[in-house]
């Protein structure tokens, strides 16, 4: 079974910002489906780093879109971007050093993480946005 699922439950609502958090699901059932088969390291870290890359691009998009609307919330919609992004770095670090007990707790966290950022702090910029014409 995959990670995670993609439904209209996510859809916050602006499509370019929506077509990044189905990509974002897509690249977490990877990783899941990599970690669970016990893929070598080496791919893993790939992966994560793959995976990071693209989570720091889609947030700047969001961060500037929300810069462009004037949305109110940014400041703090900012500080869990980057804590999020220090916490997979963190996680990162251990897989590389070999820890054995990361996989499950970053799967864990990723999961937990991307749904509820996604349905409370990212849906919060969608009908702002909406009511000005950004859809
Ligand atoms: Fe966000
Ligand atoms: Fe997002």
């Amino acid at each position: 079974m995959a990670l995670l699922t993609w439904s209209d439950d996510y859809l916050v609502g602006v499509q370019t910002l929506d077509n990044q958090h189905n990509v974002l699901f897509n690249l977490l059932n990877e990783l899941d489906a990599a970690m669970v088969g016990g893929q070598a390291r080496k791919m893993i870290v790939q992966m994560l780093r793959k995976l990071l890359n693209y989570a720091r691009g889609h947030f700047s998009a969001e961060e500037a879109m929300m810069a462009a609307a004037g949305f109110p919330g940014l400041a703090q919609h900012r500080i869990q971007h980057r804590n999020l992004t220090k916490r997979v770095q963190e996680f990162e670090a251990r897989f590389e050093r070999g820890e054995r007990t990361v996989n499950l707790q970053l799967l864990s966290f990723l999961r937990e993480w991307a749904t509820r950022h996604i349905q409370d702090a990212d849906k919060e910029y969608g009908p702002w946005m909406n009511r000005r014409g950004v859809r």
